[in-house]
């Protein structure tokens, strides 16, 4: 789909469908909705008197407009209340307004900017978050589906803007939420795809394609994981015939002497459980198990996009989890690569063994601070649904910055506690720490783990197990992997390089 903006009045544009909106409990619309409510002789006012439009969140109303105007339909998106309208309400009603327009077999959709005028929103933020909306809304993933889709695709999207003067900065906003989006809907891709076609050595593949956009990509192998001493990442491969791969993409774009931030994503390209094995309901949505891993490649393909004035490495340690007769067993007891041991009490809490090594891989090249995404505890699910992130941190100030650009993004986060007693719960008998804490506090004791591994770096911990994947469709978020995460970091990575110039 191409994105562009264009100038001139929305009634006097030629497409299959134009976009307006309504807040809910508006009686009669003003702005670009209004001047479409008279060229249409007062038809969307008739419908909201009628009270077949409300204005609320996700509604749409189709209306055709039988050559009063140049689009041949009209939609009515609800933005919701309008004490309640943020930016994220425009990316959910520009996806709802899409997919009405393609199942109508429309080609080419034109839309207002949205929340503009009454909403009081920035318009260059509208325009991204128009951008973004369209392409995650509209995301589909039928690549092992040989039938053809009942409707094709839209083709084109007009944002349509009367201010000719600020049509090269919604241009730039639009452009920033098309690498944003596209850069999610990769992550998507590679975790909606099934476990047999996104092993370790395609996500080590798919780091190395997302290189061409201007990234160092490196992928240690079985060998050099044994030199560095990653006992944890090659104990939970053991059970796995796929070998494990640590992938490295390297972007340089800030001071030559200056530091490195890393961005370290689980990649777990499928979590039976192992040894400890999970029950088989279900157990196929494992295969997103790697969608922390999938977050930090999308958002390194984006960062190579937008080039931002800063340095960042992205490290996903990629394996399988499974049962065999070489398998890790439970009670074993492995070496994680800062030297620490790991008695593995639940081969199933295998993400944070293998974050282990990513995270003394870090300190080790002195990367500075560090984020790590990881589908980690059904715990967090348990604590807080598949709404928002559970957040830890050993570094009040960054997790500060960190829920600022997911607020940008829209995407939700909620602080857990650290505190120095729950630390108890990991305590191991024959090894230095165990890698699980029991049942209570679960989120929070792997979190704990983790804090052994990442030292007194500044660090955040993000558990996207709830959000990560999704069973039924919300706003622009489609069924399934949600990518979520990915412009969280490209949102972080941009304002921290904004910090330092
Ligand atoms: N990948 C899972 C966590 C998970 C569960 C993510 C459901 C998404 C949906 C993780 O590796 C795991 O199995 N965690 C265990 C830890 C336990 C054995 C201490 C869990 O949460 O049950
Ligand atoms: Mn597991
Ligand atoms: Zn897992």
């Amino acid at each position: 789909m191409e994105l562009r903006v264009v100038s001139g009045d929305i009634v006097e544009i030629e497409a299959d469908a134009a976009i307006v909106n309504l807040f809910e409990g508006t009686e009669s619309p003003g702005g670009a909705t209004g001047a479409v409510d008279k060229a249409l002789d007062g038809a969307i006012s008739r419908l909201i008197s009628e009270g077949e439009i409300k204005g609320k969140t996700g509604e749409v109303t189709l209306i055709h407009t039988l050559g009063k105007i140049r689009p041949e339909r009209v939609l009515v998106v609800g933005l919701g209340k309008q004490g309640k309208f943020t930016v994220d309400a425009v990316r959910s009603a520009t996806a709802a307004a899409c997919k009405v327009a393609r199942r109508a077999g429309a080609k080419r959709v034109a839309t207002i900017l949205h929340g503009t005028g009454a909403g009081g929103i920035d318009p260059a933020l509208a325009a991204q978050a128009i951008a973004e909306g369209s392409v995650l809304g509209l995301y589909t993933f039928r690549q092992h589906i040989t039938k053809e889709p009942e409707h094709g695709d839209i083709e084109e999207l007009l944002i349509v803007d009367r201010d000719e003067g600020r049509r090269s900065v919604l241009e730039g906003a639009v452009d920033r939420g098309q690498v944003l989006a596209e850069a999610t809907v990769f992550a998507r891709d590679m975790i909606n795809q099934p476990a047999n076609y996104m092993t370790p050595s395609d996500m080590a593949q798919a780091a190395r394609n997302v290189a061409d956009f201007g990234l160092e990509c490196t992928v240690l192998e079985r060998d050099e994981m044994e030199r560095l001493g990653m006992g944890g990442l090659l104990g939970v491969a053991k059970g796995s015939q796929q070998p494990p791969k640590f992938i490295v993409l390297r972007y340089s774009g800030g001071d030559p002497a200056g530091g490195t931030m890393a961005f370290v994503g689980k990649g777990l390209t499928f979590d039976s459980g192992g040894i400890s094995i999970k029950p088989s309901e279900r157990m196929d949505e494992m295969k997103s198990d790697m969608s922390g891993g999938a977050a930090v490649i999308g958002a390194m393909r984006a960062i190579a996009q937008l080039k931002p004035k800063i340095n960042v490495v992205g490290l996903v340690p990629a394996t399988e989890n499974l049962p065999s007769g070489s398998a890790v067993k439970p009670g074993d007891v492995l070496k994680a690569m800062n030297g620490k041991t790991i008695e593995v009490a639940n081969t199933d809490a295998e993400g944070r063994i293998i974050l282990a090594d990513a995270l003394s891989y870090a300190n080790k090249e002195g990367f500075s601070p560090l984020v790590d995404l990881a589908t980690l505890t059904g715990a967090c699910i348990v604590a807080l649904g598949n709404i928002c992130t559970g957040a830890f941190t050993n570094n009040q100030e960054l997790l500060g910055k960190v829920i600022k650009a997911g607020e940008t993004a829209g995407e939700k986060m909620w602080q857990m506690p650290m505190f120095e007693e729950y630390k108890e719960l990991n305590k191991s008998e024959v090894a230095d720490v165990k890698n699980t804490g029991g049942r209570w506090a679960g989120a929070i004791t792997a979190a704990q783990f983790l804090a052994e591994f990442a030292g007194d770096t500044p660090w955040v911990h993000l558990d996207i197990a709830g959000p990560a994947f999704i069973d039924k469709e919300r706003g622009y978020l489609t069924k399934g992997a949600t990518g979520v995460g990915v412009r969280t970091l490209v949102n972080l990575a941009l304002a921290l390089a904004e910090e330092h110039s």
